[in-house]
């Protein structure tokens, strides 16, 4: 019935507006009336700024009443408005469930990359800016309380993880966390860890410094007992994939490995390799007045193929998020990346960065 009702709405809206929802068509008055509004995203406060650890800083916000919560273990898009265009990056929670419950305030610890294009932008955030937020997203949360856990962090990986066992308040099995860092001067949260540990009998923290030790001590001592346990990784991808092909190995059930993997991030046009194998399409992106032709890979977004073929379109977060990339498709019917929905095939206004081609296309950038 509510998926009849949503089909419903987005003919009428198409119908009226040639958009596949009434925000869209409004979205530029609205951004007039009220600057930085995005549609599906949250407004949050900076509360406090602080460094956890030399590289690491933690964001208090106070978010919207409006924003719907999340599941310890979940992140979020972060987006700000950098020098004309909406940029996103996604971030853990690593705040407790009832800090949020009884304030409203969640923490966000964010490794900051001097040479970076986002993160230097989060240390210039005073107190009392306003950003966006993404409602929470992500299935990496601790999913059988009752059966003992081993929890495997390094890095900033370990944001996830603490919101799970700093929010944890019944506990039913043993959990320990390895926590790989190099040095205890680089570890963030430490301190609310080893406060937990402290209090709770069941919560066991073991440190790993990658300077004294050896990744395949920590192996070892994970193997040393792995039956009947649920594992929970996160940390940089050649760290998770060993330890997760390890564990396979020597066992472990696939649904007992749960894992972090920030989702949803197409690679830049530079990164795309041609393949033969993949079914190619034409297109006319016009600009100008002025058309080009290009191919079209079917696998690769609108934005990739258009960049590839140097149109160079406007874009922001390439997440879907930012709607800088929204542009008038002509005729031609494209697929949602995020959610598979085919669109029409006439006239409507399509985000290239989330829209793969399913036929020939003709669009206005
Ligand atoms: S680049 Fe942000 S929505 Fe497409």
């Amino acid at each position: 019935m509510k998926s009849l009702f949503a089909r419903l709405w987005r003919s009428f809206c198409l119908m009226l507006a040639n958009q596949p929802s009434l925000t869209l068509y409004f979205l530029p008055l609205l951004q007039r009336c009220w600057p930085g509004f995005l549609p599906g995203q949250y407004r949050a406060h900076v509360v406090t700024k602080q460094w956890q650890t030399a590289d690491m800083l933690q964001l208090s916000l106070k978010v919207s009443p409006r924003w719907p919560g999340f599941v310890p273990g979940q992140h979020l898009l972060l987006t700000l408005y950098h020098n004309g265009r909406y940029i996103s990056r996604p971030f853990s929670i690593c705040s407790p469930l009832s800090l949020w419950q009884s304030h409203r305030h969640i923490q966000l610890c964010c490794k900051i990359s001097s040479a970076g294009e986002f993160t230097p932008l989060l240390n210039l955030l005073n107190k009392g800016a306003v950003i966006n937020i993404s409602p929470a997203q992500g299935d990496f949360y601790w999913q059988q309380p009752a059966m003992p856990a081993v929890f495997v962090a390094a890095g900033s990986g370990i944001t996830p993880i603490a919101a799970m066992l700093l929010s944890q308040r019944h506990w039913l099995a043993p959990a320990t966390l390895h926590y790989r860092v190099r040095g205890t001067e680089n570890a963030a949260l430490l301190k609310e860890l080893k406060q937990l540990a402290t209090r709770q009998p069941l919560f066991t923290l073991q440190l790993s410094d990658s300077r004294l030790e050896p990744a395949e001590t920590l192996q070892q001592q994970l193997c040393a007992d792995l039956s009947n346990k649920q594992f929970y990784l996160c940390g940089p991808q050649t760290f998770m994939q060993q330890l997760r092909t390890m564990l396979s190995q020597h066992g472990v059930p696939a649904e007992h490995i749960k894992h972090e993997q920030f989702g949803f991030a197409l690679p830049p046009a530079a990164n795309i390799k041609s393949s033969t194998t993949e079914p190619l399409l034409s297109a006319n992106f016009i600009r100008a007045g002025i058309s080009t032709a290009v191919t079209l890979n079917s696998q690769h977004s609108l934005l990739q193929s258009a960049e590839q073929h140097n149109l160079a379109p406007r874009f922001g977060c390439r997440m879907g998020v930012c709607f800088q990339c929204v542009c008038d498709k002509v005729s031609g019917q494209v697929r949602d990346i995020r959610s598979g929905a085919l669109s029409g095939h006439g006239t409507e206004q399509i985000q290239l960065c989330v829209s793969q081609p399913v036929t020939e296309l003709v669009i206005k950038l």
